[in-house]
């Protein structure tokens, strides 16, 4: 007899079809409540959960779990939504999706970075509302990424792979990390051990690290004066590392150039003050939502499980002091 597996969320038809071949599938046509989850969990004894990043199982949901519950996979690299201490206790693996989504949350970075320097939301607003003018020689310009310094906090696999496209536009690389990379994986990135002071040399700076309690609101009052006058600042890593009141006020004194923003404190609520500003370029959580690599999560997720099934050490076994 095939194990369960519940899929909580709508997901690609591809991977669906690949796990029928070994799983009884219960999918789902929209994301599962949590309340749900632990109802069709319960219910059809699942031996496998794989759930979306956006779906939180924290420590109370472990009891109404079904018993024969032997993995939760989050097609995910992040995995602050999930319990691990408590999943440990109940001898539940857990697993994440690194690896694949790198290059397409990296992208995202660099978008968001490009269209606040280009003053894309501007351009658009502009052309939405039927053009009618030629912006002035002088007026609403941008800012080159050529030979500007772009301060990565974070330098895990999507830092990485932010600071390769950031080399390829002629940026300096600084960084900031728990720990100093290799020389082949630094690649003459300027190392940072202290966060402050690399801020006051950051014309751009992008987040790039996991949501854990030494990265909370890591961007506050105090920290994002310290960037110059008419930096940029970017965040697709969580919006806990930001004290969303501390940039709204940043942006209303006009101290940065701009922003570009995929994750919120709220979400999926936005703050209506982030909507008035022209120089924020705002996505809602979609650095790694394409086909290819949302298809590659899935099946990662898959793989995961289907260790487990066999057996055997899932790759991507997530333990308490695991990092991104
Ligand atoms: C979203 C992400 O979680 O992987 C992560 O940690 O933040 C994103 O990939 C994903 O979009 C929802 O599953």
């Amino acid at each position: 007899m095939k194990q369960k597996l519940l899929i909580a969320f709508p997901m690609l038809e591809e991977v669906v079809q690949r796990a029928q071949e070994d799983f009884e599938v219960i999918t789902s046509t929209k994301d599962l409540s949590l309340s749900e989850i632990i109802e069709a969990s319960a219910e059809h004894h699942i031996f496998a959960l794989m759930i979306s990043g956006k779906q939180n199982i924290g420590s109370d949901a472990f009891d109404g779990l079904s018993k024969n519950l032997k993995v939760i996979a989050t097609a995910s690299v992040g995995y602050d939504h999930i319990d691990l201490k408590k999943a440990k206790e109940c001898e539940i693996l857990v697993t994440n999706t690194p690896d694949v989504l790198s290059e397409a949350t990296a992208d995202q970075a660099f978008l968001l970075m490009l269209s606040t320097a280009k003053r894309l939301p501007e351009s658009m607003r502009t052309m939405h509302s039927g053009w009618g003018k030629n912006p002035g020689f002088s007026e609403k310009l941008g800012r080159d990424l050529r030979g500007k310094n772009l301060a990565i906090f974070g330098m895990g696999r999507i830092g990485q792979a932010l600071a390769d496209k950031g080399r390829a536009f002629g940026m300096n690389i600084l960084y900031c990390n728990r720990k100093r990379l290799t020389p082949d994986l630094e690649k003459g990135a300027q190392y940072f051990e202290s966060f402050e002071s690399m801020l006051p040399k950051a014309d751009i700076l992008s987040l790039n690290a996991p949501a854990t309690a030494k990265t909370y609101k890591i961007m506050n009052e105090k920290t994002f004066v310290l960037l110059p006058e008419g930096a940029i600042f970017v965040n697709v890593a969580r919006g806990s590392l930001v004290d969303e009141e501390a940039l709204i006020q940043v942006l209303e004194t006009g101290h940065l150039f701009g922003a570009g923003l995929d994750v919120f404190r709220d979400e999926p609520n936005i703050d209506p003050r982030l909507l008035k500003f022209p120089n924020v370029t705002l996505s809602p959580h979609v650095g790694s939502a394409t086909l290819e690599t949302r298809t590659a999560m899935g099946l990662r997720a898959l793989e995961n499980i289907q260790a487990v099934r066999l057996g055997q050490s899932p790759r991507d076994e997530l333990t308490t002091g695991s990092h991104l």
